[in-house]
């Protein structure tokens, strides 16, 4: 499977595929071409039977640094509209089979709405988690309002999108973001010893009871999404979103004038 942005080895271990997401310059920044790769990635892997379980990782700098900015920072609204990005994620989440995060270095933005989309998160002691698209001007569009509300609740989620704090490794697996943490040196080996344990189990029960939990969240979700998806492209009419983004690309600090 040869893509432009992301590694694809679907026998990587018996029975498990790796998805390695594959900008390193650009601290793995998620552009539209990397997010339609991924889901032919994921859609092809989940038809082939020889596949029981995929893992998704980056590099030891960043699983993913966010959506792209540079790609992002003249967008309108109707743009946005348009391109309607976010089908690609709606598409990522109906993965049948379950899919592992592997995550090190900067897990931020998109990048920690990509993990979250996934079933398990495995994290390296460096790694970073957060949503700091207020400091650009705009709010989470992946599903980070919802997601990560659901997850860690209110006041945690509230605090890590209103300031854009970064959490720790240790602080994220307390808040039930993820599932565990390691050491650099092993945070994929640990990924592919849970790999191997789901890979045992029945394919067939694995699906349903993936299925199911997921379930759960789906009570109310996607009229968030909706909602969530139609706020973040009204930050795109504003002044702010434009300095924020212009500023970040600039290397300073962006002024923010509320309009
Ligand atoms: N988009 C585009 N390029 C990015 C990027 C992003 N999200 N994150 C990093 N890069 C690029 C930088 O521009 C830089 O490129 P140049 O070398 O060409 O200048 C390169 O990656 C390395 O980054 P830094 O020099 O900034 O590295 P650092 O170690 O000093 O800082 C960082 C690392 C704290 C992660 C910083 O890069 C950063 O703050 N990145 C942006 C994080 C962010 O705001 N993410 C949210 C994006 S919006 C979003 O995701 C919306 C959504 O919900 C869908």
């Amino acid at each position: 499977m040869e893509f432009q942005f992301i590694l694809v080895d679907p026998a990587f271990h018996p029975h498990i595929a790796l998805v390695k997401l594959n900008r390193p310059k650009e601290l793995n920044a998620l552009n539209l071409q990397l997010m339609l790769e991924m889901k032919q990635a994921l859609a092809e892997l989940d038809e082939n039977d020889e596949v029981r379980c995929i893992i998704i990782t980056g590099n030891e700098q960043a699983f993913a640094a966010g959506a792209d900015i540079k790609q992002m920072e003249s967008r309108t609204p109707i743009d946005l509209l348009k391109i309607d990005q976010f089908e690609t994620w709606d598409q990522i989440r109906k993965t049948k089979k379950p899919v592992i995060a592997a995550v090190s270095g900067f897990c931020l933005g998109g990048g920690c709405e990509l993990a979250m989309t996934c079933d398990l998160i495995i994290a390296a002691e460096s790694a970073r988690f957060g949503q700091p698209e207020i400091k650009l001007g705009i709010m989470p569009g992946a599903g980070g309002t919802q997601r990560l509300t659901r997850v860690v609740g209110k006041a945690l989620a509230m605090e890590m999108v209103l300031t854009g704090r970064f959490l720790s490794a240790e602080e994220a697996l307390k808040a039930g973001l993820i599932n565990k943490v390691v050491p650099d040196e092993i945070y994929l080996d640990e990924a592919i010893k849970m790999a191997k344990e789901i890979a045992q189990m029945s394919p067939v029960a694995i699906r349903l009871a993936k299925e199911s939990v997921l379930k759960t969240f789906d009570t109310g979700l996607q009229e968030g999404l909706n909602f969530e998806r139609k706020n973040f492209y009204m930050c795109f009419a504003s002044e702010d979103q434009k300095e924020g983004m212009k500023a970040f690309v600039e290397k300073r600090k962006p002024e923010f004038k509320g309009y």
